[in-house]
């Protein structure tokens, strides 16, 4: 065994030993990955890409941030782990850091691994407190890949994994530009999906449903910032039947909207909030809920029914304390907030009004998403839903040629880079895209 993988190459053996995400496992073809710093990823060869992609979109304050590593390296000198009964002084500043900057009445956190783990313990809270079952999530959405997450989930990867019993209702958020309820203005659109959302609560059974979850701006499936009001219009409803409000921050929140969370801008107030990714840019895995006052007090002299090993774990807690420190002494949230205003939004305007195949460009801070499509006044995806094309795929393997990693669904393209970006690179990612975007013209086939 080990004389063959001698004479295999790097990607070789990732191939023959590791079991990929989401990948049918012969089709892989993995960029091995060998260094990164800050906006830039360097390969096998040495050849060196942009990420506009911030990895999974957590890469929050760019690779190798030196107070994030020197954090990390620190706490593993001091204490590397601790059980998660026992306090710890990483883990208490991290949760302490957090509530300061998430809403009035946050009351605590329970730290998990990730953002599924974090969505699975929000439900679950949601459940015990209600005495309800059903839970209410977008059609347009993505939670998590673990047992409830991806029932929550509203994108095809559910499909397979549907178990049929999961007490997942689904309803269509507001989305103007695919719009399911023939909406001509953004005010209609939240009118329209307010006005579905009530009805759907009202035929389910009102006393039915413990919780709503909601990416604040959803974020895989395609970067829709909610118009003005509809938020505010969910928790309305929320408060009218007793349905905990559950913002789903894992992908928008710490910075990535240009502001600490999303529903900052939204004047609202959620009862849970799961984070993971941006907390700590994902230098180790770390993810959580906040709870609010109420729903922390159920708990109180009532045994929560559930834990983990690694809950608030001093190496992810320690990373967590510095990128926040770095996030406020550097200014990252207000950089990624005028990158967005001044150099993404202005600068990808330009490009679809160079290239028709983008039908519609969305989004804010360093969150934008690129409908790519044949036809802008049928709208007809480059790539159907729920699946890719010889042409996206050529896309894509433009983008690689041209030095950019960028975040690929179906048939947008996300533009989703560090908030750490400076104007110059962010413009060069922006030129790079351009480029590769010529492959994409010949499929357009409208006026
Ligand atoms: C909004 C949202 N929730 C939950 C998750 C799941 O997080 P994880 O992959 O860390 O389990 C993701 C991952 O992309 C996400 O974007």
């Amino acid at each position: 065994m080990s004389n063959s993988r001698s004479t295999m190459t790097p990607k070789q053996r990732e191939k023959a030993s590791v079991f990929h995400s989401w990948s049918a496992q012969a089709t892989i073809d993995p960029l091995m990955v060998t260094g990164a710093q800050g906006v830039y990823v360097t390969d096998e060869d040495g050849t060196t890409y942009l990420d506009f992609s911030s990895q999974l979109v957590n890469t929050n304050v760019g690779h190798q941030h030196p107070a994030v590593v020197q954090a990390i390296q620190k706490q593993a000198g001091t204490l590397a782990t601790i059980a998660p009964q026992h306090g710890n002084e990483s883990r208490y500043q991290a949760a302490e850091m957090i509530l300061d900057r998430s809403f009035d009445g946050a009351a605590k956190v329970f730290f998990t691994n990730g953002g599924t783990e974090a969505v699975e313990h929000a439900v679950r809270m949601a459940r015990l407190h209600t005495g309800r079952q059903k839970i209410l999530a977008a059609y347009r959405s993505y939670h998590g890949a673990t047992a409830t997450s991806i029932n929550l989930t509203g994108d095809p990867r559910r499909w397979p994994n549907d178990n049929g019993t999961s007490g997942v209702v689904h309803f269509f958020g507001p989305f103007l530009y695919r719009s399911v309820y023939g909406a001509s203005t953004a005010q209609e659109e939240s009118e329209r999906a307010l006005a579905s959302l009530e009805n759907t609560i009202l035929f389910e059974g009102p006393s039915a449903f413990a919780a709503i979850i909601l990416e604040t701006v959803p974020g895989t499936a395609g970067i829709m910032v909610p118009p003005e009001g509809f938020l505010r219009g969910v928790r309305d409803i929320c408060d009218r039947y007793g349905i905990v409000y559950i913002a789903d921050e894992v992908m928008c929140g710490f910075g990535r909207t240009g502001s600490w969370f999303a529903y900052d801008q939204h004047g609202i107030k959620p009862d849970l909030v799961t984070f993971a990714k941006g907390v700590n840019s994902g230098y180790v895995p770390l993810g959580g809920v906040i709870l609010n006052e109420e729903l922390s007090a159920t708990f109180n002299d009532r045994v929560y029914p559930g834990g983990l090993t690694y809950s608030g774990h001093p190496l992810a807690c320690a990373a967590a304390v510095a990128t926040i420190q770095a996030m406020d002494d550097e200014g990252i949230i207000e950089n990624a907030r005028r990158i967005g205003d001044e150099v993404l939004r202005p600068g990808l305007l330009d490009l679809a009004a160079k290239h028709k195949v983008i039908g519609d460009v969305r989004g804010l801070g360093v969150f934008f998403a690129l409908e790519l499509v044949t036809d802008r006044e049928t709208k007809e995806p480059l790539a159907p839903y729920g699946s890719s094309s010889p042409a996206i795929g050529e896309v894509l393997r433009a983008c690689r040629g041209e030095g950019l990693l960028i975040f690929n669904n179906f048939h947008r393209l996300h533009v989703v880079p560090p908030c750490t970006i400076s104007d110059a690179e962010a413009r060069e990612g922006l030129a790079r895209l351009d480029r590769a975007l010529t492959v994409a013209d010949k499929y357009y086939v409208g006026h």
